[in-house]
């Protein structure tokens, strides 16, 4: 049996486990360790993680692709993640629409691999009924990250689309969201995930040297659209190559070179907007969320090095565990204390 979620007192921190990393380097800098996370103020809703999901993003974060500031002495731990779901724990005075025990998917500015976060309630949405945890958990960034990138390419009815990586986490969600808006899509991969991209709606083909004879061959008068979830040369030149239209081809993963060849590099700010319609679509059955593997947060050194491999379809998920909602008549006495 579960145990019930332990409703906090009122203005309490919570002190709790976080993936964090130490300091720049690769997946052996990553700790677990105990972090506070507030009580909620405001607007802000205070969850309690049940899974979140793992992004390459993360793993460029930790081996330190980014600026870290002028002093490396001044490196404190810093937590990981973006998107979770979870339950709803607590929340700030001017939260009118999630009580506690209420069941959330979001985004987290400050890292989501742990076991609370405090979150603006603008970042939620409830989680669907038929969407599971683990699958709630690995849709709101790559979601996010591929229904942005197919509004800013203006994928329409009828469009053929190419997309490169179209077996990873954000590519199977563009397949199936561009699908979804009746356009044809051609996808990249592996040939080891041929048949998952058959069954998402797409038609694959596989990367690698001879790669634009492959799409002249399937593409005789060309494509519409181009979106790179794989990044690479190869990929940019056969998009170049497809579509007229260079303001059609847009990178998740190069933008420098997308940029010089007047091609759009895209970068995805997450939008609540988009999560509303991702879980509607995820909900109601039309858009399946993969999920490759899922790791406990303990094994999330193990979760990275998996990622980082670079091949496979859908995402990894790390898994904080799931205790019971508490039942309705404590949600509203807390709701009151509150
Ligand atoms: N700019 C932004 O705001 C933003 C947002 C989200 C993601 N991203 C970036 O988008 C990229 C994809 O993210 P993701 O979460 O989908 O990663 P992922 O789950 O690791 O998927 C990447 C996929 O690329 C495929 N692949 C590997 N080498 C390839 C190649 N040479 N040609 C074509 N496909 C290849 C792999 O499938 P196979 O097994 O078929 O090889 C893999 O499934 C990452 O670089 C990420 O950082 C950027």
């Amino acid at each position: 049996m579960q145990a019930a979620i332990p409703l906090p007192s009122p203005g309490t921190s919570v002190r709790s486990r976080a993936v964090v990393y130490e300091r720049p380097g690769g997946p052996e800098v990553l700790r677990v360790m105990r972090v506070d996370t507030p009580w909620p103020r405001g607007r802000e809703v205070r969850v309690r993680v049940v899974a979140a999901g793992l992004q390459p993003w993360d793993l460029a974060q930790r081996s330190g692709w980014f600026a870290l500031g002028r002093d490396d002495d001044a490196f404190r731990p810093r937590p990981l993640g973006c998107d979770f779901a979870g339950i709803v724990e607590a929340v700030g005075d001017n939260v009118r629409d999630l009580l506690p025990g209420d069941e959330v998917l979001g985004w987290s500015d400050t890292g989501a691999h742990r076991e609370h976060v405090v979150v603006p309630e603008a970042q939620l949405v409830r989680r669907p009924a038929g969407l599971s945890w683990i699958q709630a958990a690995a849709l709101v960034a790559s979601g996010q990250s591929a229904l942005a990138a197919l509004e800013a390419l203006g994928v329409a009815p009828g469009d053929r689309l190419l997309v490169h990586g179209a077996a990873g986490g954000v590519g199977s969600m563009a397949v199936q969201l561009a699908r979804l808006r009746g356009a044809q899509v051609v996808g990249t991969a592996r040939e080891a995930n041929h048949d998952y991209l058959r069954a998402l709606g797409a038609t694959p083909v596989r990367y690698g040297e001879g790669l634009l004879a492959r799409l002249h061959a399937l593409l005789p008068s060309g494509a519409d659209a181009a979106l790179d979830a794989a990044g690479g040369e190869a990929a940019l030149q056969a998009s170049l190559a497809l579509v007229p239209d260079p303001a059609r081809i847009g990178s998740l993963v190069d933008f420098a070179r997308a940029e010089a060849a007047g091609a759009r590099p895209l970068r995805v700010r997450c939008e609540r907007r988009r999560l509303l319609a991702l879980a509607q679509f995820a909900g109601s059955g039309r858009l399946h969320v993969h999920v490759r593997r899922v790791f406990d947060l303990v094994d999330a050194a193990a979760a990275h090095r998996a990622l980082a491999q670079g091949h496979g379809c859908g995402k990894i998920v790390l898994w904080m565990g799931r205790p019971a909602a508490p039942a309705a008549a404590t949600r509203r006495r807390h709701r009151r204390l509150a």
